[in-house]
């Protein structure tokens, strides 16, 4: 036996790529390591155990894996051949989609594990040992994992919790439904367990995570007197959880279109604790594109949901996610594009080139679109979403708005937090203030925040 096996404690290192979902997973497993002894640290160097949390949604995530793997090679060289040890395992959805080309271009690894096989990561991690070989995990079991995934400490005011994980939209483009399995919804019991021990550690804001996150839906179970029979979806949940004590803030992501039903328009409107921002990605602004991305609404119903949220929140603050150059846009489809967002007017917004994903149905579609023409309507299309969340954040300059201080700023006695619409706001305030929310009015923007001073409570009320 090494030293190293000797001493006290294991540290593990992960590494997240990605999305949300991503971020609340490796808190997850830490959370799962943690009672094995493990200690987390930020550096792979001196690590027994070091995940890889990964991301397939587009090439260059998946490719940042492999380079990843390749730097990591060199430690556990170094480390192995001064007699020591380094457990290296790949998780996430390159993990799921790529698991044996894992193994075979990248032998170093000892476990490959997929995101509903997380809750295993004690037994794995006991296999790989005793087998010495390659192990790999990339089976569904969706809700046993919500179930043994529940137990984890709070970091700071602000927390994300996972009630939905897959999809069964199949969006021509997408590799989630393939790596993430069906739709899947947690129960309302285990949500509010651990939206309640979230608050008892000094959360004050929970944003419920979902790759579809209004695709959740409640049944109650057959003879429960309580529920009475009722379906439940995301707008009842919200305001379920709305009436724990303390919670002060709820948000989701993300959303679909096809799954924004009256339930939830209506708590948008009405529930105060539900931020007044929605991220509700629309991908294209095109009919025909919208068709073959199978999409399931058109640019027209799109708008025509906006119109109602917003008439149910008219301060609502919206963002989306947008591809351009999939297979078969035209210079016309494109400008249907900006033609919708010049009709939206996002506030925030995310934008990519399309990206080929093996095994989806856009990878083999005719009529690719050339890397140069994508590159040229990535540009357009920013400029113009980069114009529309400069011109919502100006829009602030004057308004005082509760903001929730989530951590030290970069000087001294400077503390950032974020307003109800999601934006970073900056402003003089002592420590003591974090984790509370207080009224700033809002004096200046930067590129990337806001920047404000605290007024009192009778100033923000008058
Ligand atoms: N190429 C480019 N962007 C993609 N997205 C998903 N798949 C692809 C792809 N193959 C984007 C979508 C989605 C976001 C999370 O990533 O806009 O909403
Ligand atoms: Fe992917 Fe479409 Fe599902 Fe979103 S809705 S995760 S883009 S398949």
């Amino acid at each position: 036996m090494t030293d190293r096996r000797q001493k006290q404690g294991k540290s593990v290192f992960i590494r997240t790529y990605g999305c949300q979902m991503n971020v609340y997973d490796s808190e997850r497993m830490a959370g799962l390591l943690k009672p094995l002894g493990y200690g987390v640290v930020d550096a792979p160097d001196d690590a027994d155990l070091v995940i890889l949390n990964t991301c397939h949604i587009r090439e260059k995530a998946a490719e940042k894996v492999y380079s990843e793997l390749g730097r990591l090679k060199k430690i556990k060289t170094a480390r192995v051949s001064a007699g020591d040890e380094m457990v290296i395992a790949v998780a996430g959805c390159v993990a799921q989609a790529e698991g044996p080309e894992i193994i075979a271009r990248a032998p170093m690894v000892d476990l490959v594990v997929g995101p509903q096989a997380y809750h295993q990561l004690p037994e794995l991690l006991a296999r790989a040992a005793r087998e010495c070989g390659d192990v790999l995990a990339t089976d569904f079991a969706v809700e046993e994992k919500f179930d043994r995934l529940a137990e984890r400490e709070a970091d700071g005011p602000a927390a994300y919790l996972t009630i939905q994980e897959g999809c069964d939209k199949f969006c021509t483009f997408c590799v989630v439904p393939y790596t993430r399995g069906a739709e899947v919804s947690r129960g309302v019991d285990a949500i509010t367990a651990e939206a309640r021990s979230l608050v008892a550690q000094g959360v004050k804001e929970i944003t419920l995570l979902g790759q579809n996150v209004n695709a959740w839906r409640f049944a109650a179970p057959a003879g429960d007197a309580g529920a009475q029979g009722l379906a439940w979806g995301l707008g009842e949940l919200c305001r379920h959880l709305a009436m724990i004590d303390g919670l002060e803030r709820i948000r989701f992501m993300t959303s679909h279109p096809r799954d924004i039903d009256d339930g939830l328009i209506a708590a948008l409107g009405e529930e105060e604790k539900l931020m007044p921002y929605l991220h509700l990605p629309v991908q294209a602004g095109s009919d025909k594109i919208l068709k073959a991305m199978n999409r399931g609404h058109t640019a027209a119903s799109y708008i025509t949901q906006i119109a109602k949220i917003r008439a149910a929140r008219p301060d609502i603050a919206l963002s989306g996610d947008f591809i351009v150059g999939f297979p078969g846009e035209t210079n016309e489809d494109f400008e249907a594009t900006l033609a919708l967002v010049e009709e939206v007017q996002y506030a925030s917004a995310y934008s990519f080139k399309y990206s080929r994903r093996p095994g989806t149905p856009g990878a083999a579609m005719p009529g690719q679109v050339a890397e140069d023409e994508k590159n040229q309507r990535l540009a357009r299309l920013q400029a113009r979403l980069e114009a529309q969340r400069a011109e919502f954040n100006r829009a602030q300059i004057g308004k005082i708005l509760p903001v929730l201080f989530e951590k030290s700023g970069r000087h001294p006695g400077q503390l950032i937090g974020r307003s109800p619409y999601l934006q970073s706001v900056h402003v003089d305030a002592p420590q003591s203030m974090l984790g509370s929310i207080a009224p700033v009015r809002i004096e200046d923007v930067t590129p990337n925040a806001l920047a404000g001073v605290l007024v009192t409570k009778a100033e923000a009320a008058a």
